[in-house]
């Protein structure tokens, strides 16, 4: 490809990231595709605390994920993307709004339990990791007993 060509290419990519402003319906999608990957994540690690597959050292890595999109959860609930906007489907509740001290203490929560999960992945005491593990899964479950719509 020759220089103004790929000059053209970039420029042209680089307008279409800059120009697409998610809309609700985008981060809604989003939001649930990540908490679909939260659970998929915690299926792995679970299979790895069983026993089912002895290999503590894949685990990190779905620790770390885990860790790592824990960081943006707070953002995935802007304004605009509760009940109360009819065009999308979901299950968070306007609790979430309402009481952003709640819902951003329940996040907190979550960050903070998966960072040490996280950490305790790639160290050396395995109970210790084990053991984090349902404190992550009460972080997950309490924030839907305040915040999502029951299935
Ligand atoms: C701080 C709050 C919060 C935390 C923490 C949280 N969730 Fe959620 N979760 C929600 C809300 C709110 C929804 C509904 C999202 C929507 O429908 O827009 C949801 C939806 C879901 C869904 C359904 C997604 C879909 O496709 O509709 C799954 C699965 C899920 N969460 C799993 C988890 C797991 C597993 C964890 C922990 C590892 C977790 N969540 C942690 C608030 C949370």
């Amino acid at each position: 490809m020759n220089r103004t060509l790929l000059t053209a290419v970039l420029l042209t990519l680089t307008a279409v990231a800059v120009s697409a402003e998610p809309t609700p319906e985008s981060i809604v999608a989003y939001r649930k595709v990540n908490m679909d990957a939260y659970g998929k994540h915690m299926k792995a690690i679970g299979m790895v605390v069983k026993g089912e597959v002895e290999r503590p050292a894949w685990a990190a890595a779905d620790a770390d994920a885990l860790a790592a999109m824990a960081k943006h959860l707070g953002q995935l609930f802007p304004a605009g993307t509760g009940p109360d906007n009819k065009s999308i489907k979901t299950e968070a509740k306007a609790d979430i709004w309402s009481k952003p001290a709640d819902f951003a203490a329940a996040v907190k929560s979550f960050q903070v339990e998966t960072a040490k999960l996280a950490e305790l992945s790639h160290g050396t005491d395995f109970e210790a990791f084990k053991a984090q593990l349902p404190k992550v899964g009460k972080s997950c479950g309490a924030c839907h007993d305040g915040f999502k719509v029951e299935d």
